[in-house]
């Protein structure tokens, strides 16, 4: 009998073939598939020589020579080309195999095809897979969403190629049935989306206010990336910084066009927390950002017309350095307070029961929002599993009364000096409307009840009021 496969694997792009390297090295052997066979046969020959990695040329001999249950990584784009995949796969599958799409998709769509391939008797999983594509072959942080009752199929080979949290405890775990997975992903994203933009924002406050040079700015991003802050974002951000473009010889990021670009996870998210109605700050704030980024001509223009202050320098250098680390810090703490608040709303919306504490711990290593004060979170979920928002949490709260002042004082910095901070605004603004006992949506409840009769509630006594609000109306 021809030797089974361990796992297949469709799709063979940057993602697909460093997990098949990765699961080959953890002793599972792989068989491949890719609509470019050339390419991928090409790649094998050059770099798996020697490794349990098989080529199939067809998705029916990928099928053939998999042990049963067969289980599947569909590793494509997300959208219309899963669905494709699925269909090409079905006819050569038996009930009770499982397929699992590991891209970055929609979790609404991943309800669907969960609930569509359990009718026909197939075992469904999405996986929210991040790390890029160091993570797919060193060790990712994986977040599952699926039928529990299949888990013990992908247990062992998803635990094996994981990252390790800061208890070494693997960063792959079931979370919840069907999108639950992607929809963690999902949220993982947004946070990406937030903290890429406060260090984008330090960067550029460093550079206009300091007027530091890049060399100087990546030296304060790795004195930073120590202790709770240690981060993956403000290593990468270190490394960037120092890099030199071969052609030129001038420092790359220099180089780079100001325009940031997304794949959807930001905007689904921003759409989602809206649909839920959960204040998601500084989300939707990093997907405008990278809007506002795109209009480049029209920014050019708008530079010449519009007026704004004159940069003041700083001369309490490393004052302002410390107040820039606290103001990452509290943003950061808020950028994870609105991330862990979406995904309790969101729990409850979709009946996922998610442990949040088992969240932070695969966040802990191989994802790209992986940070040393994770642990704190750990923590916080740990003592108290209904914790309603993290900035509850004893730790948090009295961090940031710490820390805040010099928060505000960054903002007031940058508002002064016409540097845009939608990011360290957002987080502030988070925190205060939160705290607030007392918002002013009162005057917009009157209004909206002055020109369109919505009607408005009282604190003094129960029910719906409407108010004639001028003598003459
Ligand atoms: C990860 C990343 C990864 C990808 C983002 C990029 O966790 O490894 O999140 O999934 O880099 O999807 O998203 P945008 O192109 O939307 O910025």
């Amino acid at each position: 009998m021809k030797e089974k496969y361990k796992i297949g694997i469709v799709g063979f792009g940057v993602m697909g073939r460093g997990l098949a390297f990765n699961f080959e090295s953890k002793g599972f052997s792989v068989v491949a598939y890719d609509r470019n066979f050339a390419q991928m046969e090409d790649f094998i020959k050059t770099k798996g020589e020697g490794k349990k990695i098989k080529v199939a040329k067809t998705i029916e001999k990928l099928a053939n020579c998999l042990e049963r249950p067969r289980k599947i990584l569909i590793m494509v784009p997300a959208g219309k080309a899963v669905d494709s995949i699925i269909s090409e796969l079905l006819p050569f599958l038996e009930k009770g195999d499982v397929l699992l799409d590991g891209g970055n998709s929609f979790f609404k769509e991943t309800i669907k095809r969960e609930k569509e391939l359990r009718e026909k008797g197939f075992y469904f999983f999405g996986l929210g897979i991040s790390g890029g594509e160091e993570g797919a072959l060193k060790g990712a942080s994986i977040m599952v969403g699926g039928p529990f009752q299949a888990w013990k199929y992908i247990k062992t080979p998803l635990t094996a190629i994981a990252a390790k949290a800061f208890d070494s405890s693997p960063c792959a775990e079931y979370l919840g049935n069907d999108g639950a997975g992607h929809y963690v992903k999902m949220v993982h994203n947004a946070i990406e989306y937030a903290l890429l933009q406060l260090v984008s924002e330090a960067y550029h406050l460093l550079k206009e206010v300091l007027n530091f040079s890049n060399e100087e700015i990546s030296h304060v991003f790795k004195k930073w990336g120590k202790g709770e802050l240690d981060s993956y974002l403000f290593k990468i951000t270190e490394i960037i910084l120092k890099k030199k473009d071969k052609e030129t010889g001038k420092y790359l990021i220099d180089l780079i066009l100001d325009v940031a670009e997304q794949k959807g996870t930001g905007r689904w998210i921003s759409q989602n927390s809206i649909e839920l109605g959960v204040p998601a700050f500084n989300f939707s704030t990093a997907v405008f950002f990278r809007y506002i980024s795109s209009y480049k001509q029209e920014r050019e223009k708008a530079n010449k017309l519009l007026f704004g202050p004159k940069i003041k320098k700083i001369n309490d250098k490393e004052g302002f350095i410390k107040a820039l680390y606290h103001a990452l810090y509290a943003s950061e703490i808020c950028v994870f307070a609105q991330g862990f608040f979406l995904l309790r709303s969101a729990s409850k919306e979709y009946n996922w029961n998610l442990d949040l504490k088992n969240v932070v711990r695969i966040w802990q290593g191989g994802c790209i929002i992986r940070v040393g004060f994770l642990e704190k979170i750990k923590l916080s979920f740990a003592k108290n599993p209904q914790l309603q928002n993290l900035l509850l949490d004893e730790y948090f709260r009295q961090k940031l009364k710490k820390i805040q002042r010099n928060w505000r004082k960054i903002i007031i910095s940058a508002t002064s000096n016409g540097i845009p901070s939608s990011g360290f605004s957002s987080a502030l603004a988070y925190y205060d409307s939160f705290r607030c006992q007392r918002l002013p949506a009162n005057l917009i409840q009157a209004q909206r009840d002055f020109f369109g009769v919505h009607g408005y509630r009282r604190i003094d006594k129960k029910g719906f009021f409407h108010t004639k609000w001028e003598n003459n109306f």
